[in-house]
């Protein structure tokens, strides 16, 4: 007998996309959705959600805009009394700077989006998933290893691969899958400022081992990967989509 390889496919399941309007979270929403799920898609900001899932629904994709702040803890409830197979949380927010001048209110505004939320939406759609599912965090390189002028940032990043491992192993008997996606840096609204600096712009591209820097195209891969069956086996650990960066 020859083995088949596992299905790529989503076709009649539904999945929901946080941070959905632009950057990273809008490309998982994209590769979601070709792979034929029915995607909820979510932000704050709902005129550029709206746009995005207008252009979606124009290409033939199965979607919907959903206002949401993955903050709001009671909202998030509110959009998972609708159980869902598939969650790839990319909601998130960096605030730079040197570690010694880090404040307590940036501490916690980045904690309660990176590490509190995704945490928390992980629990609630793992509440629903009645017939096993796939939660999908997008985490970041910065998850395993340190940068500059990012330590609160890596604290986050760091939590979120440490709960996913914890998740992962209550949650597989239930069949429920946790893993997540280590980007490194993608030219998005969030990392403008780090491209723009020179400098910094130099330790990115010494640090990544291939001859570019990653684009939003190199993640949707892996989110379709972790979504589908191709993946069943896999739980509770990371794809490091970071061209390198980690390897030395
Ligand atoms: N870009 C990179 O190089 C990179 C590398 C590694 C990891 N990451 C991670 O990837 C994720 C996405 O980054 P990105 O570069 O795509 O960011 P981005 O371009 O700034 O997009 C962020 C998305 O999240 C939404 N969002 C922000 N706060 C939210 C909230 N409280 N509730 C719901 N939605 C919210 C934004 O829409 P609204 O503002 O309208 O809500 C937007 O859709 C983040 O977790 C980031 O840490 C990024």
């Amino acid at each position: 007998m020859i083995p088949n390889t596992p299905s790529f496919r989503l076709d009649g399941k539904r999945a929901l996309v946080t941070g959905a309007s632009r950057g990273i979270g809008l490309g998982c929403a994209a590769a979601l959705a070709q792979a034929g799920a029915h995607v909820v898609m979510a932000a704050r900001g709902m005129s550029e959600l709206q746009a995005a899932t207008d252009e979606m629904a124009a290409q033939g994709l199965s979607v919907e805009a959903v206002q949401l702040d993955v903050t709001d803890l009671e909202a998030v409830r509110e959009v998972l009394k609708t159980p869902v197979d598939v969650v790839c949380n990319s909601a998130g927010m960096a605030r730079h700077g040197p570690a010694i001048d880090a404040r307590p209110e940036d501490f916690d505004a980045v904690s309660a989006i990176n590490f509190k939320a995704a945490y928390f939406l992980a629990q609630e759609a793992a509440k629903g998933m009645q017939n096993g599912g796939s939660i999908i965090q997008i985490s970041s390189q910065m998850g395993h290893v340190g940068g500059m002028e990012r330590a609160v940032y890596c604290g986050t990043k760091h939590a979120v691969e440490g709960m996913t491992k914890a998740m992962a192993i209550e949650w597989g008997p239930r069949n429920i899958r946790v893993n997540t996606i280590c980007p490194t840096f993608i030219r998005t609204p969030l990392t403008e400022a780090t491209f723009e600096d020179p400098a910094k712009r130099a330790w990115i591209e010494e640090k990544i081992k291939l001859p570019r820097v990653a684009e939003i195209e190199d993640i949707m891969g892996a989110v379709v990967f972790l979504a589908t069956d191709a993946s069943a086996m896999v739980t509770g650990t990371s794809i490091l989509v970071d061209g390198g960066w980690t390897a030395g």
